[in-house]
């Protein structure tokens, strides 16, 4: 049999460089990066031809006969779009094309977190449209999410040592921070979509690719245990005293009369993150197959997962290459 032909959309950022070496590892793939013309000379663009990357050049924006022609005999098309409205809803011509090309499974850009189809997140909300699309029209698909990156997950610590790739996001420790929810590095995405794209089992099903579950306690412990400093903890949203849900609420009525499209830096995204991540506990492996989700820890027992500890270890020792890691010349 020969090898299965993947086109990556997104390859230049952090998921789709993660999917890139993850399938390129594994050996038993052919691997095409769409790129969008206005990107076709950055540095990682070379890069990624030096690794035995075809680029084709495709624009999700430009017209759906181009992209149609960019999927020219490929097997796979996995997506690792931004977040943004705009980003997301250009998947749509995306899937049309790759219906009329004949591609035999679509991943659409998921890479999230655990949540209901509608009414907890607006990104979600997003991504169920060109899930429903990709239905409509009855391309083989399987959508894949995986918790919150590691590179997302941990404090900074007050001697400032970890500043350099900390994110600043899990800084305040939400509800009583005893709610699991389930992280994985961001460099095992890929190695676990070199599993799920060949496996029978996961055609029309959605995947939650997982390293492991913590609390928010148990990852400040596991930092002060691995660098022997006591760090403050923030419990900032009580539910006693509703914040969290008000700030969601604030946040949900500004971005209706906003005409911004929300990013992750969008105060709405992060409110409603924090909200499932540190209140409702949507983000673990139970409510996933409640959810109908397989999960990779039943499919794939042995795989070999990077353990969080290493990664903080990393991280406070001063040699993670954190959330730009893939994103190297
Ligand atoms: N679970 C988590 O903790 C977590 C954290 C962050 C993100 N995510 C999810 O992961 C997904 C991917 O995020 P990311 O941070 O990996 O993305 P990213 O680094 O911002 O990369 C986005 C990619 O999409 C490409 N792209 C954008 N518009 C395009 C177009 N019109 N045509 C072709 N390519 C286009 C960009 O290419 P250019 O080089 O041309 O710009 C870039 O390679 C998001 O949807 C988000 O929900 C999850």
């Amino acid at each position: 049999m020969g090898k299965i032909r993947v086109a990556i959309v997104g390859a230049t950022g952090h998921t789709g460089g993660s999917v890139v070496n993850g399938l390129l590892e594994e050996g038993s793939f052919v691997v095409a990066a769409l790129v969008r013309p206005m990107s076709i000379e950055k540095p990682i663009v070379g890069a990624l031809r030096r690794q035995g990357v075809e680029v084709r050049e495709a624009d999700l924006e430009g017209p759906e006969e181009e992209l149609v022609r960019a999927l020219n005999n490929i097997d796979v098309v996995i997506s690792c779009v931004r977040e943004s409205k705009t980003q997301q809803q250009d998947q749509i011509s995306l899937a049309n094309a790759a219906k009329i090309a004949g591609v035999k499974r679509f991943v659409p850009c998921g890479f999230g977190v655990v949540a209901p189809p509608t009414g907890v997140m607006r990104l979600r909300e997003l991504k169920e449209i060109v899930y429903n699309h990709i239905k409509k029209l009855w391309l083989p698909y399987t959508i894949v999410d995986i918790g919150w990156w590691y590179q997302i997950a941990f404090p900074r610590l007050p001697s400032g040592k970890v500043d350099y790739v900390a994110m600043g996001i899990a800084d305040e420790i939400l509800g009583g921070g005893n709610v699991p929810s389930a992280i994985t590095d961001l460099r095992d995405i890929g190695r676990y979509l070199a599993k799920i794209i060949v496996d029978e089992r996961t055609r029309n099903k959605m995947v939650f690719a997982y390293n492991t579950v913590m609390t928010q306690n148990q990852i400040y412990d596991l930092m002060e245990e691995i660098s022997h400093e006591k760090l403050e903890r923030n419990y900032l949203y009580q539910v006693a005293d509703n914040t969290i849900y008000d700030r969601v609420s604030e946040c949900r009525l500004s971005a209706a009369s906003s005409s911004t499209d929300p990013t992750t830096s969008h105060p709405l995204i992060l409110a409603e993150h924090k909200l499932s991540w540190g209140i409702r506990g949507d983000n673990n492996p139970d409510y996933a197959k409640y959810l109908g989700y397989l999960t990779s820890k039943e499919l794939y027992p042995d795989f070999e997962s990077t353990p969080f500890g290493d990664y903080l270890r990393s991280v406070i020792g001063g040699t993670s290459e954190g959330r730009t890691w893939g994103l190297q010349d």
